[in-house]
């Protein structure tokens, strides 16, 4: 079992990763254009989305079935605990963006550009802290 998580754990990794960058270089280039993406731009962009987003569910259920099978909470040090604070700082600002553009995409407005821009930032320095404290804390 924890074999099988420990694989959905490297699978959200390069989806989440994929998602991100790839995302994050089309909201560049729509912001710097000042002009609405075309339709297949920004249809492409909100499936993106929801691919990262399933991505991050899958790091965390992941990542908890194997705190809970491997490892002793109280043992793990300090490294796993900001390893976790990382993975916050990718869920919050990640679910945020996919609740906006579900809502963009409900009400046919376009979401807040500079608001996705700020919080893809906050979800990639999540990304660099839980990853970098990720092998510290199992090393
Ligand atoms: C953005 C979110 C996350 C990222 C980028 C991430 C990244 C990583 C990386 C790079 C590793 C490999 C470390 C190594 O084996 O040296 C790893 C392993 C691990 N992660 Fe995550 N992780 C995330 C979320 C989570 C969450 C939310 C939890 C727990 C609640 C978690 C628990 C674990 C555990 C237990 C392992 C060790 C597996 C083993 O025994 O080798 N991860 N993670």
């Amino acid at each position: 079992m924890l074999i099988v998580l420990k694989i959905i754990h490297m699978f959200g990794l390069f989806a989440g990763g994929a998602a991100g960058i790839g995302n994050g270089l089309l909201l560049k280039k729509v912001i710097d254009s000042k002009a609405p993406p075309p339709p297949m731009v920004a249809q492409t962009m909100g499936i993106i989305g929801k691919i990262g987003f399933a991505a991050v569910i899958l790091l965390w259920l992941s990542g908890l079935g194997m705190s809970a099978l491997s490892y002793e909470i109280g043992a793990l040090d300090w490294t796993y605990w900001v390893k976790l604070l990382g993975a916050t700082l990718v869920l919050v600002p990640v679910s945020m963006m996919t609740a906006i553009a579900l809502k963009a995409e409900r009400s046919g407005t376009p979401p807040d550009l500079q608001r996705m821009k700020r919080l893809s930032s906050i979800a990639r320095a999540g990304v660099g802290i839980a990853i970098i404290f990720g092998v510290l804390a199992f090393n």
